[in-house]
């Protein structure tokens, strides 16, 4: 008798050549939209607290987190996808826990989430979603920085002297604050006549 061993047929067939990563557009439209309106709304909580250096950096990066979502909404477009309809939901708390917060979900999409979405769009081979994923990954990487140095700054009474003036690159979401701006995004090469500007 003949036994199949090591062989896993997958229920209901082969799955859809890019399905995978097509979930994983959409979630990270999911992600993105959600930072975006959270960190709307952790702004306005900072101003709230006195805070207007940390209140400018997180309408900064609520503008970047839309850039994303804009740019993964139009690989789907291009896919001739669909987006289902859903409702942002996060907590709002005080503005050091909304920073912890932060720095945990930025922590997450720059470990885990946009490289393992790279790895399946490699695998999927569409090469759009990796390059949207990509450009995500660098500019939350950034915004970890600033929201680590703006808790750091929190905790050591020091908040009076961050930045009050951020830039954000309108192709890719790259965040930059008065004292990192260039002429030029390093990632994707927009001038700096148009990135968005923000002033606490
Ligand atoms: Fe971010
Ligand atoms: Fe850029």
């Amino acid at each position: 008798m003949l036994l199949a061993v090591g062989i896993v047929i997958p229920f209901g067939g082969c799955k859809e050549k890019g399905t995978i990563t097509h979930n994983n557009l959409k979630a990270a439209i999911i992600g993105e939209t959600t930072a975006s309106a959270k960190y709307t709304a952790f702004a306005a909580r900072a101003r709230e607290e006195g805070y207007p250096q940390i209140a400018v950096l997180f309408e900064a990066t609520a503008k970047a987190e839309t850039v994303h979502a804009r740019n993964h909404k139009a690989v789907l477009d291009q896919l001739g996808l669909k987006m289902e309809p859903f409702i942002p939901k996060f907590e709002l708390k005080t503005t050091r826990e909304n920073l912890l917060n932060a720095i945990k979900g930025e922590g997450y999409e720059v470990d885990t989430m946009y490289p393992d979405f790279m790895k399946a769009a490699m695998r999927d081979r569409i090469d759009p979603a990796i390059s949207t994923f990509s450009m995500a990954l660098h500019a939350e990487m950034t915004h970890k920085k600033f929201f680590t140095a703006a808790l750091q700054a929190l905790d050591a009474k020091t908040v009076t002297h961050l930045p009050l003036e951020y830039f954000v690159c309108s192709k890719c979401g790259n965040t930059f604050s008065s004292e990192t701006v260039g002429a030029k995004c390093p990632l994707c090469g927009t001038h700096r006549e148009k990135f968005f500007h923000f002033k606490g």
